[in-house]
């Protein structure tokens, strides 16, 4: 294991099979969140789930973008208090799916009798995590039905399927700091199949960047630097989108709702500070038809 102190940005690259590095990061995030006395989520599990690897990415980034433990603790937030309410609310969403689910461990936090959980997420990242579960005691691993999946070469509903997923079923499915990675073209594919493949009340929660965060022309130097240290764990942001509204109408979505960061941020703190920059990043809820509540 490398020593925290080492810059990040002189670690080799990883190939495309590797397990994903940014999601160490975004569980350190979540462990110190949790820990905070103000505290606006609670993973007990992050920690460990992290490891020394996700915390030293997290105080590297932590460098360039000081905010960026609160920003991954409002998304949290924001994506678990909507989970509770379409679980507990009268549109029958007895299926929740986390697409590219990382160290995410809402099938253990939010278990609820009658829901079933769903961990969707790339081969080398899901058998980090089972590695990673199974060194924790005391973890339900049995929460969640795991699915294998790359969101850029194969489909992901069919992979559901065949693990008992049920179409007939309303369904939440979560896609949480996944599809700034993805190819547009995996996007509107992942995007078709729910609005189209799943129950019509499904309600797809996701989060997504604004264009200029991922445009590579843009010399702005703290965005140049985050998008090279992602780039050196292996991760290029590769999605953007300033008005995703378009996009989610032609892949078939008739009711949607979107905040930015900065909304969720005040309606869960009471703060907004303009420096934070959470005005370029932004939260969706879309569905085929209104999830009644
Ligand atoms: C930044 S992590 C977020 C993890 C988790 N959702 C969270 O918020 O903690 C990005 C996740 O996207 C997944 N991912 C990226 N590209 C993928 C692909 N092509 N297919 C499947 N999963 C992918 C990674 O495996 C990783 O779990």
């Amino acid at each position: 294991m490398r020593a925290p102190d080492e810059n990040p940005l002189d670690w080799p690259a990883m190939n495309e099979r590797s397990a994903s590095r940014t999601a160490s990061m975004v569980a350190a995030y979540r462990a110190r969140a949790t820990e905070r006395p103000d505290a606006l989520i609670s993973d007990p599990w992050a920690r460990a789930l992290a490891g020394e690897e996700g915390e030293a990415i997290a105080e590297a980034v932590d460098r360039m973008m000081p905010d960026r433990e609160l920003w991954v603790a409002v998304r949290t937030a924001w994506l678990d208090e909507q989970i509770r309410r379409f679980v507990a609310g009268p549109g029958g969403h007895a299926q929740v799916v986390v697409l590219g689910a990382g160290f995410d461990t809402r099938a253990a936090r939010l278990a609820t009798p009658g829901v079933r959980f769903f961990e969707v997420d790339h081969p080398a990242s899901q058998r980090e995590k089972l590695t990673r579960l199974g060194r924790l005691s005391g973890y339900p691993v049995e929460a969640a039905t795991y699915v294998e999946c790359d969101f850029e070469h194969h489909d992901f509903l069919e992979r559901l399927l065949a693990r008992g997923f049920d179409v007939a079923r309303p369904a939440v499915i979560t896609w949480e700091g996944v599809t700034m990675y993805l190819a547009e073209t995996a996007v509107r594919h992942t995007l078709s199949r729910i609005a189209f493949g799943c129950e019509p009340h499904t309600v797809l929660l996701f989060d997504h960047l604004m264009k200029k965060i991922v445009d590579a022309s843009r010399q702005h130097e703290t965005e140049q630097a985050a998008r090279r240290l992602v780039q050196d764990l292996g991760e290029r942001f590769v999605f953007g989108v300033n008005d995703p509204l378009p996009m989610l109408y032609e892949e078939g979505f008739r009711w949607v709702q979107s905040a930015s960061f900065d909304e969720l941020c005040l309606n869960l703190t009471g703060s907004y500070e303009r420096s934070r920059e959470f005005r370029f990043q932004r939260v969706v809820a879309a569905s085929r038809r209104p999830p009644s509540r």
